[in-house]
């Protein structure tokens, strides 16, 4: 397993290109399985996530074609004839779901594994399989697979309200509801911009629905749905973690390129409470760090509230604020993995219920840690590129599922990262 050995501490300077959005190309996969013709994705990140979804979905017989050079991807489910997922599989990610909602969408049954366990959690599935009851779906679990089937061609549908508004939930319910309900309205649905982009691709491809980016989602029954050529979103969490890290060094001014700063909500201003300077003209956004940071205590909430995915970054950013604060993540309650990793490398912060209370400045001193999950590595990373001295990230897999060659573009703007075979 891979290992990251990084030198600091070192500013920031230069330009950083975003990649595509893991987080929008998953359910935009998903979609694509639902047209009778091929659909051709742009800006695919290049992705272990990604590429573990190719392989959930070719094991249906449908085609996937990755062109790396171009990160374009082609999704044909012309020969579709296998409508499972396997837990070999979807164990490796959890979002491989999904095929929950695209296979019963595309060929009215489905059999998929319910999803592993994860770093932090619990992360039910409940209402992802009511939601399904509510459209008029047949739901079994049996030896930890969900049978779902519809018992006809179009089921009547129906209304179903999301409690809490959960984004999984909402695309499954788009997917599987947009071939076969003649009439379904999600109530609490998610409000984020991956569904915003799910539910403008999709009508794209000649699905019907009303209410995308509110929380009260419309679905009328569509005979087919035909493949098309499309573009995936940037992605909203990579641009965050960078601006966050262009914030911890007093030295730093970083530029990102290919940006969508309207998917941030109300992140960017979070930021600039910090001191930090935050320019958005277009698709770029510029940060210029401050020369001392103010402490700055956030709540996560659904979109356009404080990403949770970016709940650890925040804490790493602010173990160099001149003060205390106090991050809560109100949707996860338990994503803290990273705090013993950041104690150990002489941070100051403690856990209370879903509340993490950060006293800094604290001076970082390089040692090895361990990373746990996806975001947490990425904020032990930016603690690394902070600290005094040599800090070793052990198991950066991690880091691989959602960050495209992230320690070159970190690199090419003043990080001193070297990934070597880890234990
Ligand atoms: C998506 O996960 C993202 N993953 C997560 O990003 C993100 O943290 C999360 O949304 C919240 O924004 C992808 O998009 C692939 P939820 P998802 O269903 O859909 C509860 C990353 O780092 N809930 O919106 O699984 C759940 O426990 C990943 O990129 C139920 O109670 O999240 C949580 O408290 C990590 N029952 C809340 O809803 C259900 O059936 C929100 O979860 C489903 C969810």
């Amino acid at each position: 397993m891979d290992k990251f050995i990084i030198n600091g501490p070192t500013p920031l300077r230069g330009s950083i290109a975003i990649s595509g959005s893991k987080n929008a190309a998953l359910p935009l996969m998903a979609a694509a399985i639902l047209g009778d013709s091929p659909t051709t994705i742009r800006l695919v990140p290049k992705l272990k996530d990604i590429y573990t979804f190719n392989n959930v979905i070719r094991v249906t017989g449908t085609s996937v074609q990755f062109d790396e050079e171009y990160n374009s991807l082609t999704i044909d489910s012309g020969n579709l004839g296998f409508a499972e997922a396997p837990y070999e599989l979807v164990r490796k990610m959890r979002a491989s779901f999904y095929m929950l909602g695209a296979l019963m969408g595309k060929t009215g049954e489905a059999k998929v594994s319910l999803p592993g366990g994860c770093a932090w959690g619990p992360r039910p599935v409940d209402l992802h399989l009511k939601g399904l009851e509510a459209m008029g779906a047949d739901i079994r679990l049996e030896k930890g697979y969900v049978m779902g089937s519809f018992p006809g061609e179009s089921v009547p549908g129906g209304v179903y309200e999301l409690n809490p508004s959960s984004v999984g939930a909402t695309v499954n319910l788009i997917l599987a509801a947009v071939r076969r309900a003649e009439s379904f309205t999600i109530k609490n649905a998610a409000k984020e911009p991956d569904v915003v982009l799910l539910c403008d691709t999709l009508a794209k491809m000649g699905a019907n629905i009303k209410g995308a980016g509110t929380d009260t989602i419309t679905i009328q029954r569509v005979e087919s749905l035909k493949g098309i050529e499309t573009s995936n979103d940037p992605d909203r969490i990579e641009t965050g973690t960078y601006m966050i890290a262009a914030a911890m060094h007093p030295e730093s001014s970083l530029t990102l390129t290919g940006c969508k700063p309207k998917d941030l909500g109300s992140f960017p201003d979070q930021l600039r409470k910090t001191g930090a300077v935050v320019t958005i003209n277009n698709d770029t956004i510029q940060v210029d760090a401050p020369e001392s940071i103010k402490p700055v205590s956030i709540e996560t909430q659904i979109y356009p509230g404080f990403p949770t995915d970016l709940q650890a970054q925040w804490a790493t950013l602010m173990t160099q604020a001149e003060g205390t604060s106090k991050i809560s993540d109100n949707i996860y309650f338990d994503r803290f993995s990273y705090v013993p990793e950041l104690k150990r490398l002489g941070a100051n912060l403690s856990v209370k219920e879903n509340c993490v209370t950060v006293s800094g400045p604290s001076k970082l001193s390089g040692t090895s840690v361990m990373s746990t999950d996806l975001r947490a590595s990425v904020s032990l990373v930016m603690a690394g590129m902070i600290a005094d001295g040599e800090t070793e990230v052990l198991r950066v897999y991690h880091l691989d599922r959602g960050y495209e060659d992230l320690e070159d573009k970190l690199n090419q703007s003043g990080s001193s990262i070297t990934r070597e075979d880890g234990d």
